[in-house]
């Protein structure tokens, strides 16, 4: 176990932000989990557990107990004609799983190949890109319950997942501690390329593989993403809006080549880079932080941008946003 006083906190935001938190502490088993969730180190004290912090914006130093997953091992659990059944702790890199699948050629995680991040926050956040999201390969979700350190596995159906939403997000929001995640994936790979013109893609470099759609779907990420560890930011800062049907026809006949997806019969989902992008936002700075240029859903830390620098910016392109579209963009990020 790792347990630090007085720790920065500039390893585990990709924002960059530069602040502390009073104690951090990092477990490696169940079982030390539940040990510090029982100890005086965080009885009564304001607590947050982070994955790398992808997705997080901190305001100011924490004034409590961060916690960190050191929980990384991978192990096949489970195997039908069809499936596997993997179960990854809550500290494996994200990425690093998608790798480890792809290299096995087993199907489904591909498409998200790069997402920052790690296991356990993967179930929390209903991580999504290129046509997939998490919750379409997760079986089982393993958590504790912080109030009474008691295990509990919830069923896909349990997680209630939605875009970007999971019951970890709302009802259960800081009540329950992911440990691990059971995902199912297909010996048999089912290629997922109908996202905008991914499939023209991936055929540009050969022919359709796991493997081709990994290292294209990461080719077109670094083109369009910037690397955190070079210019801090935490990947889209908003949500895409979902938008009564109504609002989006009012919208598509005034703006004919607007994007959007479809919901459903009474919604569509239309890219929150595009309202930005009209406001010209792109490429702007406020103080020290800038809409990307390449991507204007990416806010990023030019260099030592603090958390109010970020909302402030934030809060002024939603305010454009609002004023020329009617349209409310809600952060992807959670402010901290
Ligand atoms: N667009 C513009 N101007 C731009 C960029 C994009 O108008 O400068 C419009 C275009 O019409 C484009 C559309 O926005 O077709 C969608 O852009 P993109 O394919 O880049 O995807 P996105 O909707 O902006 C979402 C996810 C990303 C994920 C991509 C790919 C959210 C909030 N974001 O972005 O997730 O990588 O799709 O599937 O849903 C993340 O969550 O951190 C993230 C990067």
């Amino acid at each position: 176990m790792i347990i630090s006083k007085d720790a920065s906190l500039l390893g585990f935001n990709t924002f960059g932000i530069d602040v502390k938190t009073s104690l951090f502490v990092e477990y490696n088993t169940v079982d030390e989990l539940k040990a510090v969730l029982t100890s005086e180190m965080v009885s009564g004290k304001r607590m947050l557990h982070v994955g790398s912090g992808s997705n997080l914006l901190f305001l100011s130093d924490f004034d409590g107990v961060i916690l960190h997953s050191g929980m990384r091992t991978i192990n096949l659990i489970e195997e039908t004609d069809e499936h596997v059944f993997i179960e990854a702790g809550s500290g494996v890199v994200w990425d690093d799983f998608v790798a480890y699948t792809v290299e096995n050629g087993w199907g489904g995680a591909e498409n998200l190949s790069l997402i920052p991040g790690e296991v356990g926050a993967s179930a929390v956040q209903n991580i999504g890109a290129y046509g997939v999201e998490v919750k379409d390969l997760i079986a089982k979700v393993k958590t504790i319950e912080i109030s009474t350190s008691s295990e509990r596995i919830f069923s896909n159906d349990e997680c209630r997942y939605g875009y970007r939403q999971s019951i970890f997000k709302q009802e259960f929001k800081g009540k329950y501690i992911v440990t691990s995640v059971i995902y199912k994936l297909d010996k048999d790979p089912v290629y997922q390329l109908g996202y905008q013109h991914l499939e023209d893609e991936v055929r540009k470099n050969g022919d359709v593989s796991l493997k081709n759609i990994r290292e294209t779907i990461i080719a077109v990420r670094e083109s369009k993403l910037p690397d955190p560890k070079i210019l801090g930011n935490a990947g889209s800062f908003f949500m895409n809006p979902v938008v009564p049907k109504q609002q989006f026809l009012e919208l598509q006949s005034e703006y004919p080549t607007i994007p959007h997806y479809f919901v459903s019969e009474s919604e569509e989902k239309i890219p929150a880079a595009w309202f930005i992008d009209q406001c010209n936002w792109k490429g702007k700075q406020l103080g020290h932080v800038g809409v990307h240029d390449k991507q204007p859903l990416v806010l990023v830390n030019k260099g030592g941008a603090t958390g109010q620098e970020v909302v402030h910016l934030a809060e002024e392109i939603q305010k454009s946003v609002k004023k020329r579209f009617g349209i409310e963009l809600y952060p992807e990020v959670n402010y901290i």
